[in-house]
């Protein structure tokens, strides 16, 4: 999903739901485990409604709009699907993530806000996330919103991988503005996710590695799956 305006509000992530498979829910997926796998099963738009309601209040107050908005959520989503299968993608780099239907199937990670409030190490995580995501761009892709703490994972090998398919894009424009933007810099992740020490780091690493000129310089388009 083209994340402009959403990437900046609070993800909307459900933990703790009452179904024990049921680890995480974002605004497009709910999550659930099996064994060392998970099933990402696209949301119904009633439930793409009853998360916005219960994020924002206010926004009850404008049901078009809130109809209008989860119905662009659930299109975004499907297209953004369609993409990821309509590329090659290297499964290492998405925690061997495979669409069988309107379903996508992945290895369980732990999601990298909790992996970097648990660690010793934390800057080598956010190092890993730099180089996993200029990877990303060697390969034709970046997740575009860099909400990295819910949309990122870190395998059991320490590797850091893209979680969320849904905010893929493979348009090197769309990536690029992105870049020029400075989108993190504004990302719910880094202005509301981590501690201010971590912030300072992951602000002067990102700038430093995101730049038009290294997208420019590392990006290969992905190829097209037969
Ligand atoms: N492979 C995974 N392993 C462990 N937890 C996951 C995995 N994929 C998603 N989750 C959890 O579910 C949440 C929502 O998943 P995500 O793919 O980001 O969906 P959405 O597109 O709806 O935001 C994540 O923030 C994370 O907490
Ligand atoms: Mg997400």
């Amino acid at each position: 999903m083209e994340c402009v305006l959403l990437c900046a509000e609070r993800p909307h992530n459900v933990i703790g739901s009452s179904s024990p498979n049921i680890i995480g829910q974002g605004l497009q997926f709910t999550v659930y485990q099996e064994g060392e796998r998970v099933r990402k099963k696209p949301n119904a738009i009633s439930d793409i409604l009853r998360i916005l309601a219960k994020s924002s209040p206010q926004n009850v107050v404008n049901p078009l709009g809130l109809g209008r908005e989860a119905r662009r959520i659930a299109r975004e989503r499907d297209a953004a699907v369609a993409e990821f299968k309509a590329h090659v993608v290297k499964p290492e780099l998405v925690a061997n993530a495979e669409v069988r239907g309107r379903t996508i199937v992945q290895d369980k990670v732990v999601p990298l806000g909790k992996a970097l409030s648990l660690s010793d190490s934390p800057h080598e995580i956010l190092d890993a996330f730099v180089r996993l995501t200029r990877d990303c761009w060697r390969n034709g892709f970046s997740e575009t919103s860099f909400n990295f703490t819910v949309n990122h994972g870190l395998t059991s090998d320490g590797a850091v991988v893209v979680i969320d398919i849904g905010e893929i894009s493979f348009a090197r424009d769309v990536v690029q503005r992105h870049v020029s933007e400075r989108i993190w810099s504004r990302c719910w992740s880094l202005t509301n996710d981590l501690n201010a020490d971590l912030r300072s780091y992951a602000v002067d690493a990102f700038d430093a590695a995101f730049t038009v000129e290294a997208l420019n310089a590392f990006w290969a388009d992905a190829p097209l799956s037969g």
